[in-house]
C-alpha cells in the first residue's frame, strides 16, 4: 500500500510578498505520542490541534488495529479510549507504518512488552532506515525482537517476555529511541534510565508527565518505572518543524510580513528559531504560553537580509528536521552557511545531506558535502528541477526556494509532503504564491 504509482510534481512560478495570518497544521511528534499514550492510559483523552497526516494516521490505524477506539470528531480533533497498560488485542496482521519512523521506533517500544506477537513493515523509505538502534537495547532489556540482518524492516517482536529495566547510554542523540525505551520502561521491572549524550525533544517526558506519570530528570538522564497512565485532554500546538517553510519563505522573500498561529515553541525544538534570527531574519514571539505541559507563542516573521553562519553542532540535535529549509535560507544568504554534526541527516526520510545538495547545484548553488555536514555557498537561484528523493521535507523546502528563484522550478516526487503537512500548497497559495501541482502516473 505505497504510494508509489501517484506521482505529484510541483511547479512553483514564485511569489509576490507573502502577508497574512496562518494557522499551521497541528505537531506531529505530539500527536503520535497522544494518541499512543491516550491508548494504554485509564480513561478516554479528548486531543484537539490533532495532525491528520499521513503518519499520524499510520500510528492511529495500527493502535485501531490493536482495539483501540478512536471518535474522531472531526479532522483535528479526536477522542481516544484509553484500554490500560495491559488492554492492547493482537493484530490480524502486520502493523504497517508507511513512511513514518516515529510510528515504527516508538511503537517498537511500546509492544515489547506485550503478550503478543507483533511484525512492523513500512513503505521503501522507511525500510531502507536504520532499526538496530532501537532493537539493541530493548534486547537488552529481554525483548524477544528482531530485525533483518541489515538492521531494517520487517520488525519481529514475539510477546509475553517480562520486560527487565536497564540503564543505557544512547549512541546518538535520538528523541525516537529514547521514547521508545520510556515506553517499554512502562512495562518493565525495575527502573528503565536513558542518558542522551545530547538534548532531544522531550515530547514523551511531557506528554507522561502531563498523564501524570513520575519521571525522574537530572542532567542528561531520564528514568521511570511501570506505573498507570490517566486520560488527560491535550491540546496539539502547531508545529514548528512545518512552520519552518513558512518561516524561510518569509524571511528571503522581499516585503513578507507573516502572522503564524500557536506555534509549539519547546526548547528542545525551537533551536530553528534561533538559527534564522543569527542570520539575521526578523522573527518574533508573541502571547507566549502554556499548553497541556507544552510551551505555545504565536510567531511574525518579515523579510530581512540574511547572512552566512557556522551553526553551532550543538544546535543540530533540536533542530534536526529543519535543515532543509535552512539550507534554502543558506542558499539566499550572503556568504557562506558551515553545518557540521549533523550525520544523522543521512538517515532520515531521504539522505538529506545528499538530497539537499543535489537540488541546490541543480538550481545553481555551490554547495560542498561532507560526512556530516555541507557548506552552502550562498547566491542567486536559478530554475531547474529538483528529485524530492520522496522525501516530504525535501519538497517542501525545494518548493518554498522556487519562490525565490530566477525561472520556475519544479519539484518532483511530493506526494509525502502530506505524511507531515496536508495542505501545504492551500497555505502557500493563500499567501501570496503561484505554484501549479500536476499528478502522472508513475511509468
Ligand atoms: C522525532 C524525532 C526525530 C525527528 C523525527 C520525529 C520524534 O527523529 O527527526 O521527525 O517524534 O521523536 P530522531 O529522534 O530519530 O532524531
Amino acid at each position: 500500500m505505497s504510494n508509489s504509482t501517484r506521482r505529484i510534481d510541483y511547479l512553483v512560478k514564485g511569489a509576490g510578498p507573502l502577508q497574512g495570518h496562518l494557522r499551521i497544521p497541528g505537531d506531529k511528534s505530539i500527536s503520535h505520542r497522544a494518541l499512543m499514550l491516550a491508548a494504554i492510559a485509564e480513561g478516554s483523552t479528548h486531543v484537539s490541534g490533532f495532525l491528520d497526516g499521513a503518519d499520524t494516521l499510520a500510528t492511529m490505524q495500527a493502535l485501531q488495529a490493536m482495539g483501540v477506539v478512536v471518535d474522531r470528531h472531526g479532522p483535528h480533533e479526536l477522542t481516544v479510549h484509553g484500554v490500560g497498560l495491559h488492554g492492547l488485542q493482537p493484530p490480524a496482521g502486520a502493523l504497517y507504518l508507511g513512511n513514518s519512523g516515529t510510528s515504527v521506533r516508538l511503537l517498537s517500544g511500546l509492544l515489547a512488552g506485550q503478550k503478543f506477537d507483533t511484525e512492523l513493515t513500512g513503505d521503501a523509505s522507511l525500510s531502507r532506515r536504520p532499526m538496530r538502534r532501537v532493537v539493541e537495547p530493548l534486547r537488552q532489556m529481554q525483548a524477544d525482537i528482531e530485525c533483518t540482518e541489515a538492521g531494517t524492516l520487517p520488525i519481529h517482536i514475539r510477546g509475553g517476555r517480562q520486560l527487565t529495566g536497564i540503564t543505557y547510554t544512547m549512541p546518538v542523540a535520538s528523541a525516537q529511541l529514547k521514547s521508545a525505551l520510556l515506553l517499554a520502561g512502562l512495562y518493565a521491572s525495575g527502573r528503565t534510565c536513558v542518558i542522551e549524550p545530547a538534548a532531544t525533544r522531550d515530547h514523551t517526558e511531557r506528554m507522561l508527565t502531563h498523564f501524570g506519570c513520575r519521571i525522574e530528570q537530572a542532567d542528561k538522564q531520564i528514568c521511570l518505572s511501570s506505573q498507570k497512565l490517566m486520560a488527560r485532554d491535550i491540546e496539539v500546538p502547531a508545529d514548528i518543524s512545518s512552520a519552518t517553510f513558512f518561516l524561510v519563505a518569509a524571511a528571503i522573500t522581499a516585503g513578507s510580513d507573516l502572522y503564524l498561529e500557536k506555534i509549539g515553541v519547546n526548547p528542545t525544538r525551537h533551536a530553528v528559531l534561533e538559527i534564522l534570527q543569527a542570520m539575521g531574519a526578523d522573527i518574533t514571539l508573541h502571547n507566549q504560553q502554556i499548553r497541556s505541559g507544552e510551551p505555545v507563542a504565536d510567531i511574525r516573521v518579515r523579510s530581512g537580509k540574511l547572512q552566512g553562519i557556522a551553526i553551532p553542532e550543538s544546535l543540530v540535535p533540536i533542530a534536526i528536521d529543519e535543515f532543509p529549509a535552512i539550507l534554502i535560507a543558506a542558499a539566499c544568504a550572503s556568504g557562506t552557511t558551515r553545518l557540521s554534526g549533523a550525520a544523522e541527516l543521512r538517515v532520515k526520510e531521504s539522505d538529506r545531506i545528499q538530497a539537499l545538495a543535489s537540488g541546490l547545484q541543480a538550481l545553481g548553488i555551490q554547495v560542498q558535502t561532507s560526512t556530516d555536514g555541507m557548506l552552502v555557498e550562498g547566491g542567486k537561484l536559478s530554475g531547474g528541477v529538483v528529485d524530492s528523493c520522496t522525501d516530504h521535507r525535501i519538497a517542501m523546502a525545494f518548493t518554498v526556494a522556487g519562490l525565490v528563484a530566477a525561472g520556475p522550478v519544479t519539484v518532483q516526487d511530493c506526494v509525502n509532503v502530506n505524511t507531515s503537512f496536508p495542505g501545504f500548497i492551500d497555505l502557500l497559495r493563500q499567501v501570496g504564491c503561484a505554484i501549479e501541482v500536476r499528478e502522472r502516473d508513475y511509468a
